[in-house]
């Protein structure tokens, strides 16, 4: 990757503008005297569309495309003008520090609201701050043991069904196993489980078509009576009355269920000891289910991905879980908690390949960022993937490598680099659930089965609304067999096989 040009690291205070020249005269706000222009993409725009295609064609090579042009790099997606953020520190400041110079909106927050209509991933900063703390106590760190329960049980069962020697398709077994698990810990109902089917079913379509229509922002295109945009209506009307469904149950049945659905619907305002109304509800359900089956079916399977193509990482790792775990089919949360290596594996994969790739904020007024003017109305981006690749906080980016996340390691440059679940107030509500889920997930792969790729079948980078490596094939072997090991067994058990 190309060397940067960097303002991040000297002081904030320090920080000079790369070229000192005056911008195009903003019209209101407040901003310094002192703007530079910033680089443009060097992508060519096209009438209407600007660079909104490349973006679609290529949208990761688009973006590292931008990365050696300076901090903050403009171009336009349709006819709204863009800046790509390559710098994490500026990052930070679009989602902690200037909240009131940005609030959700752009690309891919439209994109996520065509989905989840205003949940707590798309809503503005007033709703989002009337939503998120009814929603929070039920991702709280202390509830967190009894989900691993559910985590273990239904991992054991997905891995149950592999046969020795038998091939899977990664991301399909990964989605049907965080399908289950979402289902039981968030909506564990008989139409709970039918509703993250038919979500199961219509999610790629949606998908699909809402980042197809969020980076090419013309509306009349998107109308027109194609059977790719009938498909997206009919995947949208499925959806809804299954939502409808489950949240009429649950008003119905007024009863608690245990599970983070009744949980968000009992919660209640401090202040005016208000609740979410039921189309508010829904949304959030859309939210969970989104934010929750897609990113961790996508971050498993890059793990799986990352590790088969590195026997010493994938040795290491069967060395710890023999180590904890003692072949233990069933081990206890505390154990789970010293999978330290293991879960170095998932963040480095976290890292390399993010699962939320890119995100976007919405400029509200003119403002200024990094010395570059930015006009209100201007989509801001937060690219993940390049960001994560930035050689001043993760040196030789491109090496997986777990260590760089061991106790001791972990720099404060590097800490701040790593933006997988977003930052601030809007950061991921499921930081917690969602790797401990891919940790529980690998651990009962490791301990039992040993995966290849395999080489029927090449892996290709899916880049929509998520990244993931599409469908990657891979075979299965034992590793030992399903039962409990008993003591002699366990000495038995040669590291590694
Ligand atoms: C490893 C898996 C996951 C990844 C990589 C991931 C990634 C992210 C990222 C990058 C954001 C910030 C987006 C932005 O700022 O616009 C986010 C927000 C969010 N995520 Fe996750 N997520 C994961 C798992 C989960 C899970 C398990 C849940 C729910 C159970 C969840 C629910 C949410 C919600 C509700 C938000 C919006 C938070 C807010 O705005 O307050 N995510 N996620």
């Amino acid at each position: 990757m190309a060397s940067r040009i960097r303002l991040s690291g000297l002081p904030r205070t320090d920080r000079q503008p790369l070229r000192a020249e005056p911008a195009p005269g903003p019209t209101s706000g407040e901003v310094p005297t002192m703007t530079i222009n910033p680089p443009t993409a060097t992508a060519k725009p096209l009438p209407l569309l600007g660079h909104g295609l490349q973006l679609v064609r290529d949208p990761l090579g688009f973006f590292e495309g931008m990365v050696s042009q300076g901090p903050v790099v403009r171009f336009k997606v349709g006819t709204r003008p863009g800046f790509a953020l390559n710098d994490a520190d500026l990052a930070r400041e679009v989602l902690i520090t200037d909240r009131t110079s940005y609030d959700k909106g752009g690309p891919f927050i439209e994109a996520v609201r065509m989905v989840t209509g205003n949940g707590l991933g798309a809503s503005n900063a007033a709703d989002h701050d009337r939503q998120r703390p009814l929603l929070q106590p039920a991702f709280q760190h202390s509830r967190l043991p009894t989900y691993v329960g559910v985590m273990q049980a239904c991992a054991a069962e997905a891995v149950d069904r592999w046969t020795d020697g038998g091939s899977i398709d990664v991301y399909a077994d990964a989605y049907r196993l965080f399908s289950d698990i979402t289902t039981r810990t968030l909506v564990s109902t008989s139409t709970g489980v039918e509703a993250t089917r038919v979500m199961g079913e219509t999610m790629p379509v949606l998908l699909d078509g809402a980042f197809r229509r969020a980076m090419v922002p013309v509306e009349w295109f998107h109308r027109l009576p194609l059977p790719a945009n009938r498909t997206y209506q009919q995947a949208h009307s499925d959806l809804t009355a299954a939502m409808d469904e489950i949240v009429t149950q649950y008003r119905a049945e007024d009863y608690d269920h245990g599970d983070v659905l009744s949980m968000i619907m009992a919660s209640r305002d401090q202040d005016t000891d208000q609740g979410l109304t039921d189309s508010e509800v829904q949304d959030q359900i859309r939210t969970v289910l989104l934010g929750s089956i897609e990113t961790e079916t996508s971050l498993l399977a890059w793990v799986l991905h990352h590790v088969v193509r590195h026997p010493e990482v994938e040795q290491r790792m069967w060395d710890e879980l023999n180590t904890v775990l003692k072949g233990s089919a069933a081990p206890d949360f505390e154990q789970l908690m010293q999978l330290t290596y293991t879960k170095q594996i998932v963040t480095e994969a976290h890292r390399l390949s993010p699962p939320v790739w890119m995100f976007t904020r919405l400029a509200l007024r003119d403002t200024e960022l990094g010395g570059v003017a930015i006009p209100r109305g201007s989509d801001i981006y937060i690219c993940p993937y390049t960001l994560h690749r930035d050689p001043t906080r993760f040196p030789d980016p491109e090496r997986f490598d777990p260590d760089r996340w061991a106790p001791g390691n972990v720099s404060s440059a590097q800490r701040q680099g790593f933006l997988g679940f977003g930052a601030g107030r809007t950061k991921c509500l499921g930081d917690v659930f969602g790797p401990t889920a891919v940790t529980v997930a690998l651990a009962a792969i490791g301990t039992r089965w040993r995966l290849r790729e395999d080489p029927a079948f090449t892996t290709r980078t899916v880049t929509k609304v998520t990244l993931s490596p599409g469908h990657q094939h891979m075979t299965t072997h034992l590793r030992r067999p399903a039962a409990p090991a008993t003591e002699s067994e366990r000495d038995e058990v040669p590291a590694g096989l």
